[in-house]
């Protein structure tokens, strides 16, 4: 049995390693060379194209590169009964975190500020905001988002997470669902995306909700860029109401070179890389998922497909 590879992103080769270390006997098949597609047991994919897995009849588990599952969701043409499984995993989780550590200093320090001042050869002091006074406001409160908001609170921030269901994290004020939702955004001087996509959330980040947050805010989108309406984003970045954004997803990637977005002033861009899913620690959690499997329990990390997520 074998496990089939897709990505067009990810160099298939430290993965090969990896696996044939870890399971030397795991018949690793690069798409589109995947033999036999009855010989499929599991699909490793980030973004497989459309039908890719209509005609595996014996493959077990659909297995994520990513945290993410909302293009797998999108494919009607996966089985309905099929498990889907996500990576989650230590390394994964830390990239998140530093991501958004990176660029909510950037916007407590006002760093983005400064990185125009110094083109336009200025020199001026602005005030000076210790963190407790810096409210940083985090959309999702899963694998990554805790993670973020733990860091950002043990750094002294007057931190708060907003989530589906309701949640308590030391030094954290956690909002849920549509109730909590108001007061959450009143709290975000820095507003953070991690949420995953699904028809409940696509589309949140929008005029509405930019017009609730802080005058000032900033927004920082590391979820999915179907999160985010865009002309609404630049009307508030064009209105002063939002001070900047930082953008590191978007509904078609890469993005083009020609697409205005790129040269938008208060707007920084960086390629989908907030984390990824590194070959050494991943391919570990693929092995124990198999493993499992053979032995006829269930993958780790199963997403729930109801909830999208
Ligand atoms: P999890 O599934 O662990 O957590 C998702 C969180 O979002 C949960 O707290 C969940 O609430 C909350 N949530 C979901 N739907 C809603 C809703 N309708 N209203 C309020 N809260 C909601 O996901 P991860 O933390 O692992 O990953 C989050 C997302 O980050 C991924 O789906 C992916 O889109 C993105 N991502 C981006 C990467 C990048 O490089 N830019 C890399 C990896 C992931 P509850 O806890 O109540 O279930
Ligand atoms: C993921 C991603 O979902 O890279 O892991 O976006």
């Amino acid at each position: 049995m074998a496990l089939v590879f897709y990505s067009l992103v990810l160099d298939p080769e430290p993965w090969q390693a990896a696996f044939a270390e870890l399971m030397p006997d795991l018949d690793v098949r690069v798409w589109p060379e995947i033999g036999d597609p009855a010989e499929v047991e599991v699909m490793l994919a980030w973004r497989p194209p459309r039908g890719a897995l209509a005609d595996m009849p014996n493959l077990r588990f659909l297995q994520a590169f990513g945290a993410g599952v909302d293009q797998l969701l999108a494919d009607p043409t996966i089985p309905a009964d099929l498990p889907i499984a996500r990576i989650v995993d230590e390394n994964q989780t830390a990239g998140m975190r530093d991501y958004v550590l990176a660029m909510v200093l950037k916007y407590h320090r006002r760093l983005d500020v400064y990185a125009r001042q110094q083109s336009a050869a200025v020199w001026n002091r602005l005030p000076h905001v210790d963190p407790g006074e810096r409210r940083v406001a985090i959309m999702g409160l899963g694998e990554l988002g805790i993670a973020a908001a733990r860091t950002l609170a043990m750094l002294g921030f007057d931190v708060a997470g907003w989530s589906r269901t309701p949640k308590l994290i030391d030094g954290v004020k956690t909002y849920a669902g549509a109730e909590g939702w108001e007061t959450f955004l009143a709290h975000a001087d820095i507003l953070v995306c991690l949420l995953p996509l699904t028809p409940e959330t696509e589309g949140i980040l929008n005029a509405k909700t930019f017009a609730a947050l802080p005058v000032g805010a900033a927004v920082i989108n590391a979820g999915r860029g179907g999160h985010i309406v865009l002309p609404d984003l630049v009307a508030a970045l064009d209105s002063g109401h939002l001070c900047g954004a930082t953008l590191d997803v978007f509904e078609h990637e890469p993005l083009k070179p020609d697409d205005p977005i790129w040269r938008y002033p208060k707007l920084d861009i960086t390629p989908h890389i907030a984390t990824i899913s590194t070959a050494r620690t991943s391919a570990a959690r693929v092995v124990e998922n198999i493993r499992r499997v053979r032995a006829g329990q269930s993958p780790l990390n199963l997403i729930n497909r109801a909830r999208g997520y």
